[in-house]
C-alpha cells in the first residue's frame, strides 16, 4: 500500500476478531513511533504495551471512552511530558504514525483519550511526571472495511488566499 492509500482507506476501528498480530507488525509498529519526530527532538514520549488479555481488561476498566479495547489484540499508551511546548502535537503526530504503519499491515486501530490518569499509575505504574495522554487498541478488523469517510467536503475546509474564499475549478492549477 502506498502512503497516500494507506491515509485514504483507515478507519478507525474498534471490532476486532480474535486473530493475532504477528510480533514482526507490533514490532514495526513500535518502530515507527520510534521513528516519528518530535518537538525540538525531544523524544519525550514514552509507550506502554500491553497485549496479555487480564491487562487489556484492566486498561478498559481505567478508560472512560475506550471500553472496547478490551477486544483489542493489543493497545499501546503514549505517554508525553507535559511540560514540553507541543507535547500534544507530538502525540498526534507519534499516534498516527502507528496507525498507519498498522493499516500498512492490514491492522486497524482506534485511539481514545478517555484515560483515567490514576487508575493507570496504580495499575500499569505509569510515572508521576508523565502524562497519559491517549491510547490505541490495534487488531484484525472484524469485517472487511470500505474506505468510505463521512467527511466535509474541501470547498468548505480550505480558504484561498484569504480567509473565507472559496477554492473553485481550475484553483489548483
Ligand atoms: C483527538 C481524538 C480523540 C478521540 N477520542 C476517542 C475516544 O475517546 N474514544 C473513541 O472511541 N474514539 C475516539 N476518537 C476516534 C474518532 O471518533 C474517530 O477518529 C473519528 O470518528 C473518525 O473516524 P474514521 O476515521 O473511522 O471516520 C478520537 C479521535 C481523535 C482525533
Amino acid at each position: 500500500m502506498d502512503t497516500y492509500d494507506c491515509i485514504a482507506t483507515k478507519l478507525d476501528v474498534n471490532e476486532f476478531a480474535r486473530k493475532r498480530v504477528p510480533g514482526e507488525i507490533k514490532a514495526k509498529v513500535l518502530e515507527a513511533a520510534r521513528l516519528t519526530g518530535s518537538s525540538r527532538n525531544r523524544q519525550h514520549w514514552r509507550f506502554l504495551l500491553i497485549q496479555d488479555r487480564g491487562n487489556l481488561a484492566t486498561l478498559a476498566l481505567d478508560s472512560t471512552t475506550g471500553q472496547w479495547v478490551r477486544d483489542a489484540d493489543f493497545a499501546i499508551v503514549i505517554m508525553i511530558d507535559p511540560a514540553v511546548p507541543g507535547s500534544m502535537i507530538d502525540a498526534g503526530r507519534v499516534l498516527q504514525d502507528m496507525q498507519l504503519a498498522a493499516w500498512n499491515f492490514g491492522v486497524a486501530s482506534r485511539l481514545y483519550t478517555g484515560l483515567k490518569e490514576e487508575e493507570l499509575k496504580r495499575d500499569f505504574g505509569l510515572p508521576q511526571g508523565l502524562k497519559a495522554a491517549v491510547a490505541l487498541g490495534f487488531g484484525y478488523p472484524v469485517r472487511k472495511i470500505r474506505g468510505k469517510k463521512d467527511r466535509k467536503p474541501l470547498e468548505e475546509l480550505v480558504s484561498l488566499e484569504r480567509y473565507g474564499t472559496r477554492i473553485g475549478p481550475g484553483d489548483l492549477s
